[in-house]
Order: C-alpha cells, then sequence, then structure tokens
C-alpha cells in the first residue's frame, strides 16, 4: 500500500462520486467497517473544497475527541523532556486545546497572526510540487481524520494529530516556520523530478524526523517523532548520525516503521546554516553536485 514518499493510502473517486480511501491489509483500520466509512466521509469533504471556500468542519464524535485527549496528554509530558526549545515556546504561544480536537480553520485563525503559516485541507497524497511548493507561501496541507483508537500511540499515516499537533506548534515559531518556508522556496526553484525528491528526502530527515543536542541531550524537532507517543520513547536509542546534506538527500527509509537513522543536526544555528541556507539557494545543478560527491566517498 504504502510506497516510498507516498505515505497516505490512495483515494479513489468512482462516476458516480463515491470517494473511497484505500487501506492496506496491514493498517489499525482495514477491518473496521465504521473507521473506513467515516475515512471516506473525511476524505470527501476536502475533495469538494475549493481554494477560496471556507475551510471543510468536521463533526467529530466524542469518541474521535477521546483520543485526541488520550495522545495530547500523553505527548504533552513526553515533550517537555524530549522536544527542543523552539518547539515548545511554539507550543506555548499556540496553546492548541487539549480536550477535543480543533478544526483546521480554528488552528489556521491562531496561528497566522504567528508566523503567517495557515492550513489547507487534504485529503490523501498531495504532489510532492504542490505539498512543498505552497510552503512558500505560508500553507499547509493537512488531513482531518484522526488515527485508529487500536493503535493511539503511532500510525502509519499522518492523521490530524501529526498535522496538528507535530507541525503546527512548529510552524508557531519563527525560526522553524522559517524553515518551512525556505523549503517550499527550494521545491518551487529546482526542476527535475530528482532535485525535487532530494529537497523532499532533506525535509523528511530534518523538518518530519529531525533531532538535535541541547545541553548534551538530545531532542526531536521532527512533526513525526513529536505526534508519536511511541516513536519518542525510542528515538535516543536510534542510529545517530551528524547533519550532512548528501546523506539524508540520497539515503532510503521505510515510511511504514519507526525512523532508525537519524541526523542530529547539532543546535537550530547549524540545522540553519546547513539546511535553510541549502533550501534557500539550492538548484538542480547543487543537488546534482551534492549526490556526485556522495557518489565519489
Ligand atoms: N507516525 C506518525 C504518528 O504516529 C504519523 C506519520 C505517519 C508520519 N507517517 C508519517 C509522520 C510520515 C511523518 C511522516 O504520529
Ligand atoms: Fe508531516
Amino acid at each position: 500500500m504504502f510506497e516510498e514518499g507516498q505515505y497516505f493510502a490512495p483515494v479513489n473517486t468512482d462516476a458516480d462520486g463515491t470517494v473511497s480511501v484505500e487501506l492496506g491489509e496491514n493498517h489499525p483500520g482495514f477491518a473496521d467497517a465504521d473507521y473506513r466509512e467515516r475515512r471516506n466521509a473525511i476524505a470527501a469533504l476536502a475533495l469538494d473544497w475549493q481554494p477560496g471556500d471556507p475551510m471543510p468542519t468536521v463533526a467529530y464524535t466524542d469518541a474521535e475527541h477521546e483520543i485526541w485527549r488520550l495522545v495530547s496528554a500523553e505527548l504533552a509530558v513526553k515533550h517537555r523532556d524530549m522536544a527542543v526549545r523552539d518547539y515548545l515556546g511554539g507550543a506555548e504561544r499556540l496553546m492548541l486545546p487539549r480536550d477535543r480536537i480543533p478544526q483546521l480553520a480554528e488552528v489556521s485563525r491562531a496561528l497566522e497572526p504567528l508566523t503567517g503559516f495557515s492550513y489547507v485541507p487534504a485529503a490523501g497524497l498531495v504532489p510532492l510540487r504542490d505539498f512543498y511548493g505552497v510552503l512558500a507561501e505560508g500553507k499547509f496541507h493537512a488531513t482531518q481524520y484522526i488515527r485508529h483508537h487500536s493503535v493511539p500511540l503511532y500510525t502509519p499515516e499522518p492523521d490530524v494529530i501529526h498535522e496538528v499537533i507535530g507541525h503546527a506548534n512548529a510552524l508557531a515559531a519563527p525560526r522553524f516556520a522559517a524553515l518551512y518556508r525556505v523549503a517550499g522556496e527550494a521545491a518551487r526553484r529546482v526542476h527535475s523530478e530528482e532535485a525535487l525528491e532530494f529537497v523532499s528526502r532533506v525535509f523528511w530527515f530534518t523538518l518530519e524526523f529531525g533531532v538535535m543536542t541541547e545541553a548534551d541531550e538530545l531532542k526531536a524537532y521532527g512533526a513525526g517523532i513529536l505526534s508519536s507517543y511511541g516513536e519518542i520513547d525510542e528515538f535516543r536509542g536510534m542510529t545517530i548520525m551528524p547533519l550532512d546534506l548528501g546523506t539524508m538527500g540520497t539515503i532510503d527509509y521505510d515510511i511504514t516503521k519507526y525512523q532508525d537513522k537519524l541526523f542530529d543536526a547539532g543546535s537550530m544555528d547549524q540545522l540553519e546554516d546547513v539546511v535553510g541556507e541549502f533550501w534557500a539557494t539550492c538548484d538542480d545543478d547543487a543537488v546534482e553536485r551534492l549526490k556526485a560527491e556522495v557518489k565519489n566517498r
């Protein structure tokens, strides 16, 4: 079901307009007919949405709010020890609700005055060029469904918990928001699919799964670690490598498991100097040079 770089279940619309989300056999909600129906209905809302429309409002059920409450409470405790300072600062300013799933419209209203970012609804996979490109304009694509209740500590696809707790708290922090924006500018500047792929892998190993050292302790800033209270307990035991653009842009990863290779950015300054600077200036040639350099090692 999942291919690398494409971590959403496919969304299909048939001739009469019926929307169906294709969950794979390994998905925790695969055999749950109610969950699948819910996923289809929420995907249909995003597909109906047009730019300029108000953001779709999802009438979440009590059971769905309960998953948010459980995961929010687990994560809030772990973030205190495991998340980097800038992310915690973003969370403090954004003040996401802990007791219910917020609507993307309200998260956008809170985020915009902080860093100019707002959400755009996504039914599932958004083509790389669009997903990254619109970051340059301060827009972030997000899904609105919530993970299956049977495995709250980790989900194989990004859900509203990941999009909001993982990403919005970072997007509320000016230094991270600036990094998301330059990632978008990079995606718009490069022409070849190979260069875009490289830019997106660097994003994966930094803004999705990045770690850095603060006061001699390894902390996470990647949204994919910070939205999973299963993965957050494990990242310190993974293989930790020094920040290296060539390696991040070319190594493979398995999107269906806890990430076992992580890159330590060292510090916020170094993340900005190396990765921010790369995204702010790279073009197809720069990416080619980095790839050639990795090959010749
Ligand atoms: N595993 C993450 C969580 O439980 C969500 C997630 C799934 C994800 N696939 C991803 C995050 C890919 C980042 C990239 O919250
Ligand atoms: Fe993400």
